[in-house]
């Protein structure tokens, strides 16, 4: 009898672990269905078997760039997923980025031809380019030019002429949304006003210590989804383009609020990007934090725990300082801060 039971709980417990979460999603201006939850993977060249999980529990949503080092892994690792009869290609929604050092029109082609073929795929659901800025690139590498000082050397594209790359494989079906990342509200603009496919999404860096309120309320205006980059502030961050100081963990009304809710701080961190309305897209390869940032949709944080999670500092974490020489750097806070002090690695 004793046996029966704790097979049947065994059962019941296995059955609740496996049980996949239904992610909500937003739609972007030209009707496609973006999930409001998707994994990150930034730094994350050697876990294919995370991409599985996330699927099996799941994530719907993948977010790389040609930068991250890991389309290909990405690309087999769905591929196995998909054959092994889990999932298709329509059921997962790929994000993808063009370095900032292939912006001249022959070198995007080439880019995305390769980008595509890593992926294993002839679509991605939403391409974005991945800086404001533009590098010479050494012609035997995919690496950017740099000065003696290790600065990237800016090249002379402008941002409508990408804009137009990304436009024609929008077109052609290749894209089925576009989008900007890392731009400043007014570049965004005039990408928007020049435009023939306004962009579909923003993807910034945002959480408690960099909320982006005003960024968020001028997306929204335009009708631009927003998707929110190192949403629980990028904690094994590379070092190099990051600022090392800025624990969004250790902040008091986090830790008060994971105690009050019984969640876990990452918990209350995603929890409040879903609230806010956008999308997040936390990375990880641990297969207990995969499922802790999916466990997110079974409680609500009340307006004013909200408020407490509301500007508590304004601090970016992201500050890409190799580029800050280009004319078309996004960030004046960065220039302020940085200009005069060493390069992050
Ligand atoms: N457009 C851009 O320029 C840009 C820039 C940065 C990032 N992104 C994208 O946004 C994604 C997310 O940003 P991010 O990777 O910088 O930072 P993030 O998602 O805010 O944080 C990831 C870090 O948190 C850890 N982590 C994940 N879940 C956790 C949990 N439940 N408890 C404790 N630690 C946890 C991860 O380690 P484990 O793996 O060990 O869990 C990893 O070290 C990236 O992966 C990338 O796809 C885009």
């Amino acid at each position: 009898m004793l046996q029966q039971f704790i097979m049947l709980t065994l059962m019941l417990c296995t059955i609740a672990l496996t049980k996949t979460v239904e992610i909500p999603f937003v739609t972007m201006s030209n009707g496609l269905k973006f999930p409001q939850l998707g994994l990150g993977t930034w730094q994350n060249t050697e876990h294919p078997e995370a991409i599985k999980s996330a699927l099996d529990l799941g994530y719907r949503l993948i977010d790389t760039a040609f930068l991250y080092k890991n389309e290909k892994m990405i690309g087999t690792a769905l591929k196995e997923y998909f054959e092994a009869g889990n999932l298709t290609r329509k059921d997962v929604f790929i994000t993808s980025k063009l370095p900032y050092y292939a912006y001249k029109p022959e070198d995007a082609e080439k880019y995305i031809a390769r980008q595509l073929e890593s992926l294993q795929t002839d679509y991605i659901d939403l391409y974005l380019i991945h800086w404001s800025m533009c590098a010479e690139r050494k012609t035997d590498k995919d690496e950017p030019v740099t000065d003696n000082d290790g600065y990237h050397v800016p090249c002379n594209v402008s941002h409508s002429e990408v804009w137009k790359i990304l436009e024609k494989y929008y077109e052609k079906g290749t894209f089925k949304a576009i989008g900007l990342s890392n731009f400043n509200e007014t570049q965004i603009q005039t990408i928007y006003d020049q435009a023939e496919i306004k962009p579909h999404n923003y993807q910034g860096e945002c959480h408690i210590l960099f909320p982006q309120t005003k960024m968020i309320e001028f997306l929204r205006a335009l009708n631009i989804s927003f998707t929110a980059y190192a949403p629980i502030g990028s904690r094994g961050r590379d070092k190099s383009n990051t600022r090392s100081d800025g624990d969004v963990f250790e902040q008091t009304p986090v830790k008060e609020l994971a105690e009050k809710y019984n969640k876990t701080r990452a918990q209350i961190l995603l929890r409040n990007h879903l609230q806010r309305g956008y999308t997040a897209i936390p990375k990880s390869t641990n297969p207990k934090h995969l499922a802790e940032n999916l466990d997110i949709f079974d409680f609500e944080l009340s307006p004013e725990d909200m408020k407490k999670l509301d500007n508590i500092e304004h601090k970016r974490l992201f500050i890409f300082d190799k580029a800050i020489k280009s004319p078309e750097f996004p960030f004046k806070d960065v220039v302020d801060e940085f200009a005069d002090k060493p390069l992050t690695l």
